[in-house]
């Protein structure tokens, strides 16, 4: 590893080892205790490149072996590329009128030309796809996880983007359970969005959904009244709208709120995004079950 490089690996690990620290998480690699979590999810640093570049630093994967999950062990670990993903989104001709994702936003403009910027509050970003869209259309993000391995994997991700296209994009990642955040009085949030895991006996098909099988098995679903007490709070905290992202086969939460909302749901092939628009923040009097 001639100098250049060599500084660039240093570089990589000493910011490695920090979002380690915050997400109070080891990894295998880089000299820490490695953890195997009672999720069964574990870290690790890939193979170094012989011929280091930016674009080509080590990347952290996601393992996944605890011997309860047999069905999963022969999957590769699960690593995060955002620059190859925002290229291939760029190639894209996109109107955003045939978007769901973006018309359930109900910004105005266009997907990257925004007449007005948007801040989003990405209650349950996961793997960070729905994040880096939301950015990709120009949003201000906030992303919250409170899986560690998986906010460490995301913070990782972020990090490599940002040196390897050298833009810093205006995400902030917030580690933890966004009920807390939800809590805080001065979020100041025009959207919150919720992609919750699929609820319960639905199994996410193919392997081109390794990731999600990977949640599914380590947190199975989200509990139906947990979700509620999400969205309850969300709703009394958004400026502007919550978008909560449902396969189609489910019902629509019902909602018991002292804000006045409408509700309506933009269709996708296999999802919908379910959209409680804020008219009124005047807590008059409840408003009782607002279905959509
Ligand atoms: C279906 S995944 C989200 C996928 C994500 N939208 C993406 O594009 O990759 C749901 C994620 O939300 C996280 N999650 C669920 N409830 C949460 C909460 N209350 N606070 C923070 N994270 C939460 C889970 O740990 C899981 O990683």
């Amino acid at each position: 590893m001639d100098d250049f490089s060599g500084r660039f690996y240093n570089l990589y690990l000493d910011n490695l080892r920090q979002i380690a620290l915050k997400w109070a998480v080891g990894i295998e690699g880089i000299g820490d205790i490695v953890d195997i979590g009672e999720e069964g999810l574990c870290l690790r640093l890939s193979p170094l490149s012989p011929s280091l570049s930016p674009s080509l630093l080590p990347q952290l994967q996601l393992c996944y072996n605890h011997p309860t999950f047999s069905p999963l062990t022969q999957l590769t670990p699960l690593t995060l590329n955002f620059s190859a993903l925002w290229r291939r989104w760029q190639r894209e001709k996109w109107s955003g009128a045939a978007d769901p994702f973006w018309r359930a936003l109900g910004a105005a403009g266009r997907p990257g030309q925004m007449l007005k910027k948007m801040r989003v509050l990405d209650a349950t970003a996961g793997f960070g796809k729905d994040s880096l869209r939301l950015l990709f259309y120009g949003c201000e993000v906030y992303a919250c996880e409170r899986l560690p391995e998986v906010g460490c994997l995301l913070e990782d991700a972020f990090w490599r983007y940002h040196f390897d296209a050298q833009i810093q994009l205006p995400i902030q990642l917030l580690k933890g359970d966004a009920q807390d955040f939800l809590a805080r009085p001065n979020l100041d949030v025009d959207v919150i969005y919720l992609d919750p895991m699929y609820p319960n006996r639905a199994k996410y098909k193919a392997a081109a959904k390794k990731e999600m099988q990977i949640l599914q098995h380590v947190i199975n679903s989200e509990r139906d009244d947990e979700l509620q007490v999400l969205l309850q709070l969300a709703v009394n905290v958004a400026k502007k709208r919550v978008v909560i992202k449902r396969p189609l086969w489910v019902k629509p939460l019902s909602l018991r709120t002292l804000r006045t909302i409408t509700c309506h749901s933009c269709l996708g092939k296999s999802i919908r995004y379910d959209v409680y628009c804020i008219t009124s923040s005047t807590i008059s009097s409840p408003q009782g079950d607002n279905q959509l």
